[in-house]
């Protein structure tokens, strides 16, 4: 099939593939998602086909107005009203309890639950008031690669499988969504993924959040099914490198030492530094400034994955802290948590 690049002014072809049941890949302030109505059961199953999605990891609901929320889930709690007028349209999805039978089972992963979001981004706000129904949308990547930031990743990885992507430049943001728990009414609220939103924004409007066991121990099982997958990896092994000057020297004394073919991905400082040791690099940001890394850290990965032979990618790290969490959950999923320490020698996995 011809996958048709869309925007604005021809949205309404957008329309019409989504209300047959087609799939089309929609811009949002993080990622591009791939879009499918939330309510044609054959068109979702369809969209873990397209990705390569395992069957069981759950889909966000993407609506366009909070009243969309109201067919789908009985009396919201005050925090989910809290959450929903303070962050909607914004990067933040709130899993909510189901009313029964109101959502298939391949959007909920057979779960009571349901998890909900509104995009900040016109031209997907406009399309789903348009369709008139919500539009699941996992990232519109083949399912493990890093989430696409751009029209041209989205056909990167899915031309010819979707009808078509409606394209508005590259997501502001660059990380998905924070997802934040709220369906145990008498428990306190889980944060299952960090994101661009912080755990310290979040309680400013409810009060206490707690991060997900899974975030701070490995051995915990992810209440989030998605979290426990392979994520973000391009073909190239990925590597940190610790946030210290020793750390970078060791990494670069290692890549020297073993005549490796390596690419950088950080600020501009560090690769004026150490590109002498590199292949390629690509700038991360200008100066140290996270908001700048989120946004470039997935189109880092995969250009230095396209630019061809590398047998690593070294990435810059942030304190796991504030802002740069969301950063550092993906940066560790793609790179299998290799990093290189201020200890001389190989990199050691956290
Ligand atoms: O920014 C985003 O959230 C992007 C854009 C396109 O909106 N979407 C996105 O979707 O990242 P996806 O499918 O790649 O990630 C959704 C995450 C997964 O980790 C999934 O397991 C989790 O949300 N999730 C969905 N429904 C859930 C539920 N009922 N309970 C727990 N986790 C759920
Ligand atoms: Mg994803």
């Amino acid at each position: 099939m011809e996958t048709k690049k869309l925007n604005m002014e021809n949205i309404s072809e957008a329309v019409t593939f989504l209300k047959d049941g087609k799939l089309v890949a929609f811009p949002t302030e993080t990622v591009y998602g791939l879009g499918a109505s939330a309510l044609n059961e054959e068109a979702v199953r369809e969209v873990f086909r397209a990705k390569g999605r395992p069957s069981d990891n759950p889909l966000i609901v993407h609506i366009a107005d909070s009243s969309m929320i109201s067919e789908y889930v009985d009396n919201l709690s005050e925090k989910a009203c809290l959450l929903m007028s303070t962050f909607w349209p914004g990067p933040l999805t709130i899993i909510l309890s189901l009313k029964p039978d109101v959502l298939s089972a391949n959007v909920t992963g057979g779960l009571m639950t349901a998890a909900f979001r509104m995009p900040d981004n016109e031209a997907t706000l406009e399309l789903i008031r348009k369709c008139g129904f919500p539009l699941v949308g996992p990232s519109a990547n083949s399912s493990g690669k890093p989430s696409p930031t751009t029209a041209e990743h989205v056909l990167h990885d899915l031309d010819g499988k979707i009808s078509a992507v409606l394209d508005d430049g590259s997501t502001s943001i660059g990380i998905e969504s924070t997802v934040i728990d709220l369906s145990d009414l008498s428990g306190i609220p889980t944060i299952l993924r960090p994101g661009w939103i912080t755990p310290a924004e979040l309680s400013d409007v409810i009060g206490e959040v707690r991060l997900d066991d899974s975030l701070h121990d490995q051995m915990a099982v992810p209440k989030s099914p998605g979290m426990k997958y392979k994520h973000y990896s391009p073909k190239t092994p990925v590597v940190m490198v610790g946030d210290s000057e020793e750390a970078w020297k060791n990494a670069i004394e290692w890549v020297i030492d073993n005549q490796l073919d390596v690419g950088l991905l950080a600020q501009q400082r560090l690769l004026d530094t150490y590109d002498n040791a590199a292949k390629k690099t690509y700038q991360l940001s200008i100066d140290r400034n996270i908001q700048e890394a989120s946004h470039h850290l997935f189109n880092g990965l995969r250009t230095l994955d396209e630019s061809g032979n590398l047998d690593y990618i070294l990435v810059q790290t942030y304190p796991e802290d504030g802002k740069s969490m969301g950063y550092m959950n993906r940066l560790k999923k793609a790179a299998n948590r290799f990093i290189f320490s201020s200890k001389k020698g190989e990199p050691i996995q956290l």
